[in-house]
This record gives C-alpha cells, sequence and structure tokens, in this order.
C-alpha cells in the first residue's frame, strides 16, 4: 500500500492534472435564495491521490462573453497569438484572456498606463485626475466598485500594441474547494460542494469566477478543468479509528465531512460521528440530505440539525451544541476530535466561542482552567479548523 504522507503529488501549480467534469447536480431545493451544487469530476487515469480533509485547487476560466467583450474593446483578434509576460508561454489572445486574467479586477498601475498612452480614451480627465494626492480615496473606491471590462470600455482607438498593457492585469488565481468524497468510495472520482457566489455589480447579478465557471459553464462530459491537490496537514481524520469525532459544518462546510464519513465507513473504523449541520430552511439548503439520514438511520453518524430561518429566532449550529453540552464535552473528556469547517468571518468565532463556554460550564472550571483546557485540546491536535 503507498504511504500518501511520504508520497511525492506528482501534480503541482505549475503542472496541474487534466480532470473531465462527469456529473453536477443542485443540491438546494426550490425557493432556496443559495445555489449550491454537487460536482464530480473524473479522474480515471491520472493517478490524482488525495485524503479526506484534503482541498483541490480549481484553475477556473472565465466566462466567454466578457472575453469576447475584452477582445473587442482591445481590438484584438481572438486568434491573436500572445505571450503571457508572467509564464513566457505563447497563447492565443482568447486562452489568455480566459484563463490566465481576472476580468473581475482592475489595477491602478493600468489605469495609469491608460491614461498616459496617446490614445483616445474617454474619461480620461478623470482617470488622470484619480491620481493626485488628494483623490486617493476616489481612486481606491473607483478600482472596488468597476472591473476590468468597465475601464477597457473606455478605449476608442486601437492600441499599436497590447502587449505592454498586458503586464498591468490581474492574474487568475487558484481557487479552493474542500473535497467532498474518499478514494475508497470513489475510486475514479473527486467530488466538490460548490456555492455559487453571486453580487451586484452596477445593478446588474455578477458571478464569483470559479464558482460560475464550476456551476453555471461547465458542462457534464464536455468541460475540462485543471487542478491539484491542496494537502492538508492538520484538517484530518484521527489516525485511531476508535476516537469519536465531532463536526461542525454549516453550509458548504459540510463538505469534507462525506470524505470523512465515506473514510470511515469504508475503513469499519469503530469511532463515532456526530454531525452538526447548519442551513437557512430545512426544506430546501439541506445539503445531502439522503446521504446524512441514511448513515443516521443505519447507525453511523449521530446528526444534529439546525435550520436558521425556519422558525422567527436564529437557530445556528452553536445552539445545537449549548443543547447537547453535557454529550460534547463527555465525548471530548474521553478524546473525541473537534472539527469546525466552513465561514471564517462569523460562524467558526462564534462556535469556538460557544464550545470555550462549554467548556467552563460543564468542567465548572474557572477563566484560566478554561484557557488552559482550551489550549490542551489545540495542542493535541483534536480541535482542527478549515475555514474560509
Ligand atoms: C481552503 C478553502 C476551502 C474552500 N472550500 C470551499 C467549498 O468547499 N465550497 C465552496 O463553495 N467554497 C469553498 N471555498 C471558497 C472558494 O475557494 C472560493 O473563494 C469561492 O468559490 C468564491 O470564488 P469565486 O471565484 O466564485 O468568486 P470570486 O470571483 O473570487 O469573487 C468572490 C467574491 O468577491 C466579490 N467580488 C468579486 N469581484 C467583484 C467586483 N468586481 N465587484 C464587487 N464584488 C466583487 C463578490 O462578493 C464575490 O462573491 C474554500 C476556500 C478555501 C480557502
Ligand atoms: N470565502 C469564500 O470565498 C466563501 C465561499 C463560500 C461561502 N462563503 C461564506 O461562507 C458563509 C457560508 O456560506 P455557505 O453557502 O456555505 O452557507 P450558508 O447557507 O450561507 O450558511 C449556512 C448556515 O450558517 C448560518 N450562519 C450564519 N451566520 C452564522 C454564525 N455566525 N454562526 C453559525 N451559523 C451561521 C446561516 O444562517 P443565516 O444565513 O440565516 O444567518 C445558514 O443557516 C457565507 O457567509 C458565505 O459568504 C465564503
Amino acid at each position: 500500500m503507498i504511504d500518501l504522507s511520504i508520497s511525492k503529488p506528482i501534480y503541482n501549480k505549475a503542472t496541474p492534472c487534466i480532470a473531465k467534469v462527469k456529473e453536477k447536480i443542485i443540491l438546494t431545493g426550490p425557493g432556496s435564495a443559495k445555489e449550491t451544487y454537487h460536482i464530480s469530476l473524473d479522474i480515471e487515469n491520472t493517478q490524482l491521490e488525495f485524503r479526506p480533509g484534503d482541498s483541490l485547487a480549481i484553475f477556473p476560466k472565465n466566462d466567454p462573453k466578457f472575453v469576447s467583450q475584452v477582445l473587442s474593446f482591445l481590438g484584438c483578434h481572438p486568434e491573436k497569438n500572445l505571450i503571457d509576460p508572467r509564464s513566457g508561454l505563447e497563447m492565443s489572445a482568447f486562452s489568455y484572456f480566459s484563463s490566465k486574467i481576472n476580468l473581475a479586477k482592475v489595477s491602478s498601475s493600468l489605469l495609469r498606463y491608460l491614461t498616459e498612452l496617446p490614445i483616445h480614451l474617454e474619461k480620461k480627465i478623470y482617470f488622470s485626475s484619480l491620481f493626485q494626492s488628494e483623490n486617493k480615496p476616489s481612486l481606491i473606491d473607483f478600482i472596488a466598485k468597476n472591473d476590468l471590462i468597465e475601464v477597457l470600455s473606455h478605449i476608442k482607438e486601437p492600441l499599436d500594441s497590447i502587449s505592454p498593457l498586458l503586464e498591468h492585469l490581474s492574474p487568475l488565481l487558484p481557487r479552493f474547494y474542500s473535497i467532498s468524497s474518499s478514494l475508497k468510495t470513489h475510486t475514479n472520482e473527486v467530488h466538490l460542494l460548490v456555492a455559487l457566489a453571486s453580487y451586484s455589480y452596477k445593478e446588474e447579478t455578477r458571478y464569483g469566477v470559479a464558482s460560475h465557471f464550476l456551476c453555471n459553464l461547465a458542462t457534464p462530459g464536455d468541460t475540462e478543468i485543471s487542478l491539484y491537490v491542496q494537502p492538508s496537514k492538520h484538517f484530518k481524520l484521527p489516525d485511531d479509528p476508535e476516537a469519536n469525532i465531532i463536526m461542525i459544518g454549516p453550509g458548504t462546510g459540510v463538505a469534507p465531512y462525506r470524505a470523512f464519513l465515506q473514510e470511515r465507513i469504508a475503513e469499519e473504523a469503530t469511532g463515532q460521528n456526530w454531525l452538526f449541520y447548519g442551513g437557512r430552511y430545512q426544506a430546501s439548503d439541506f445539503l445531502y440530505r439522503d446521504l446524512w439520514t441514511k448513515w443516521q438511520q443505519e447507525g453511523k453518524l449521530r446528526l444534529s440539525t439546525s435550520f436558521s430561518r425556519d422558525q422567527q429566532q436564529k437557530e445556528y449550529v452553536q445552539h445545537a451544541l449549548l443543547a447537547n453540552s453535557k454529550e460534547i464535552f463527555q465525548w471530548i473528556e474521553k478524546g473525541a476530535y473537534f472539527y469546525i469547517c466552513g465561514d471564517a468571518q462569523n460562524m467558526a468565532k462564534d462556535v469556538e466561542a460557544t464550545l470555550i463556554a462549554l467548556i467552563k460550564q460543564e468542567g465548572s472550571f474557572s477563566d484560566e482552567e478554561t484557557k488552559a483546557y482550551f489550549k490542551a485540546l489545540k495542542t493535541s491536535k483534536r480541535y482542527l479548523t478549515d475555514v474560509y
């Protein structure tokens, strides 16, 4: 058997693996304000290796509609060969603007470069004025509220050469997604759980680049995706198959636990698994509902759910934790591992604060004792987070 902890991955950022989209299923139901998809990628014959807890780095592609707009503003033929100033590689202009450039971002250096070009640029005086020191706040505001397409739309005369302009464009970086499947269950596939990111842009709905690429643009059986595995050092299953695990995963935060459970079940691990899932509405936002319910019925999973908008008062995963505080503390006392995955901005902080309060209450500890207990939990790598 291969020991994945020492074998060197064959794919990385510079040498990505190419996988075809196999399946795309919307998991949020009618009436949900969200669109979250289960995405399966075919990795047969790739020898791609990963473990539960790892993430997949995806190289997204821009919407061809926006790529065509940019090329038209630049007066550039899609088949024209360009040299990527970062890699030195030659590729068609269409390919370059599809895969290398973040069309949603504009840099101040691009703006300055355009204002200094001897061409007809609409709003040139306004753009130039943004570089006066007293207008710095307006420059920051302009950059935050406008994208590359908007800025290039003001070019009203063909450029002599677009090569120097390429130096001022923002790179399109890979996006990370928690892997939601185990190779022990799906030998030739890797699964993701992707929430479509959307925002308002000048009264239009726009989508995040990678989630739009995966959820809207990708066609099963056709679209190829460049990717590599981002291994997780700490966010992984306990080595001991008898250890109990407590998993907190609202929304897309639940993704890695599907991989955890598939792996534990395939390995016939005897430790208990307790999942705290949270979503907006039970009817439309219970991601992977059938799977969790099946495992619950088979005695393989203990499931506690919180649906925040099904009643007047918000109910979050931390409320379910508090409702089970005695047992949670007993599980931790007996060596359980505690995992948090999902939103970093609010959820993870609130769950951590709840856990600390729970430990203090159930252990009848002083503030100092609680601090030391929580620190020991972290040091023993039994408090593990993967938040974004
Ligand atoms: C370790 C890790 C694991 C993750 N796992 C998952 C996962 O399992 N599932 C998942 O769904 N996500 C996951 N994420 C998040 C994921 O990597 C992406 O960040 C997410 O999908 C958004 O990327 P995007 O390219 O779609 O959006 P981006 O294009 O990066 O945009 C992100 C947001 O920026 C704002 N924005 C962008 N451009 C503009 C603009 N011009 N004007 C105004 N606002 C703008 C919008 O709010 C938009 O929603 C994970 C992240 C990390 C770091
Ligand atoms: N960094 C990124 O690129 C990225 C990618 C994906 C998601 N996210 C962010 O992560 C969050 C979760 O997104 P999602 O689509 O996975 O799930 P989601 O459906 O937006 O949220 C899952 C559940 O968590 C609840 N929640 C909100 N605040 C909470 C808190 N402080 N503590 C506990 N639960 C809380 C939500 O309730 P209510 O909504 O009813 O309050 C909802 O019931 C969102 O804020 C999203 O913007 C970020």
